[in-house]
């Protein structure tokens, strides 16, 4: 039989907790997300649905960015005990300068739709922690305002090239001029991949106000308060372009490109040149044979060819072919900074996030952005620690297997 007592308000005292209530709502929000899938809810929330689904979607079945996530969740860590992990380091020396983390922000076109403060946010927050940024080509924000408001970041420029060596080279010599450090030479889409939610959602840059984008903007007043009051959207790269949307898509995305374009950009640019979209050990092999300081194995976040090689897969072969010679960096699927230490243990230099800093920026701007990077912070140091490893350095294969029902029979 349990004996019982009448509970006195001095037992009680201790365990209340009542806390001062957050009258900063955005605040309130991001305090909140303990992860990166907590940020993309409230991303959901907030933001209508086309301009959600351009940044989730991928294409087709969406195969290769689901299959990239897979094989991250696939990893099994194999941590050593007993040592002193009371302090870490994430810094790294990436393309000849510092980033305090393994981590840079991935270029992505037409930002301020997602959120409008867009590239801004995102350099600031770059800036703030001490880590690239990468400018797209398809930037909502010019090479000129991204860099005088970011000027104390590293700032990379992606560039989709052409064929029309002029317009290359304008753009190109005016992110010199500017600042930025690296060109990110993108050259896995020759043509536009099919984003199928795009087309099933009609959307259009500016998005169209039709009866469903109306019912649809109803519970998210903010987004279309900031759309429709602040500069409208272009593709301040771009300043000079005169034609329509579709017209400039066609003309970004130059099929007749090869390596002999590469090349005759490598042979232009003063500073430090990465080629983003690398799929194959014999692309790898290539590239570094012409001497690029850096290769991203990407599929482009799913968004081009489905189906593609999963980078982290490609990852450990490309790194004993060409590891010596070029850096290799990553991206596509990460969600986590689990993912990005699984990554720098099979031997990538550096990762990218597309969506997770995307989720960030569309839950709260600026400090959604901070907030990605606060989380896969956390969840890096975390998980070195339990490894057992206090530097990026000490990170090697045998810290990470895969479960066998994705691993490559190829591998
Ligand atoms: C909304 C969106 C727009 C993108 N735009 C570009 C772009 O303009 N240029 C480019 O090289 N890559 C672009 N990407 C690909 C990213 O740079 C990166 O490779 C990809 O997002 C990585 O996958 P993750 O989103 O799973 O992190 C874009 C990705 C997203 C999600």
């Amino acid at each position: 039989m349990v004996k019982r007592r009448f509970p006195s308000p001095r037992d009680l005292a201790p365990l209340l907790r009542f806390k001062k209530p957050e009258l900063n709502g955005k605040k309130r929000r991001l305090d909140k997300a303990l992860t990166i899938a907590d940020l993309r809810q409230i991303a959901m929330r907030r933001t209508p649905k086309a301009p959600f689904d351009y940044t989730e979607g991928a294409a087709e079945g969406e195969i290769s960015l689901a299959r990239a996530r897979e094989a991250f969740s696939d990893v099994e860590f194999h941590p050593a005990v007993l040592h002193d992990v009371s302090e870490v380091s994430l810094e790294r020396e990436v393309l000849g300068g510092p980033s305090s983390l393994p981590v840079g922000i991935a270029p992505t076109g037409f930002t301020r739709m997602m959120q409008t403060e867009g590239e801004i946010a995102g350099v600031q927050s770059a800036e703030a922690w001490g880590i690239p940024f990468s400018l797209s080509t398809m930037g909502t924000r010019s090479i000129e305002e991204v860099a005088a408001a970011g000027p104390g970041a590293r700032k990379w420029f992606q560039l989709y090239m052409w064929k029309d060596r002029e317009r290359s080279m304008a753009l190109v010599d005016r992110a010199a001029k500017a600042g930025f450090d690296t060109l990110m030479v993108t050259v896995d889409v020759p043509v536009a991949g099919a984003r199928l939610r795009d087309k099933r959602n009609g959307f259009s840059i500016p998005p169209a106000l039709t009866l469903g984008t109306v019912m649809n903007a109803l519970p998210r007043p903010w987004w279309w308060w900031d759309f429709l009051t602040t500069d409208p959207l272009e593709f301040a790269s771009l300043s000079s372009w005169n034609g329509t949307v579709a017209e400039l898509l066609d003309a970004m995305f130059d099929p007749t490109v090869t390596y002999e374009d590469l090349a005759w950009i490598q042979a232009q640019w003063p500073g430090k040149i990465v080629v983003k979209g690398v799929q194959t050990v014999a692309d790898a092999k290539k590239l570094a044979t012409m001497g690029v300081d850096g290769i991203v194995l990407s599929n482009h976040g799913g968004r081009q060819l489905d189906r593609a090689p999963i980078p982290f897969h490609l990852l450990p072969r490309v790194v004993a072919e060409v590891g010596n010679e070029t850096e290799v960096h990553l991206d596509t699927g990460i969600m986590s900074g689990a993912d990005i230490i699984a990554a720098v243990a099979l031997g990538a230099k550096f990762t990218l996030v597309g969506r997770a800093y995307l989720y960030g920026l569309m839950a709260g701007g600026r400090e959604g952005v901070d907030k990605t990077f606060e989380i896969l912070l956390g969840e890096m140091a975390r998980t070195m620690k339990l490894l057992g490893v206090t530097t990026l350095d000490e990170l090697e294969p045998g810290h990470v297997t895969q479960l066998e029902r994705l691993r490559a029979k190829t591998a």
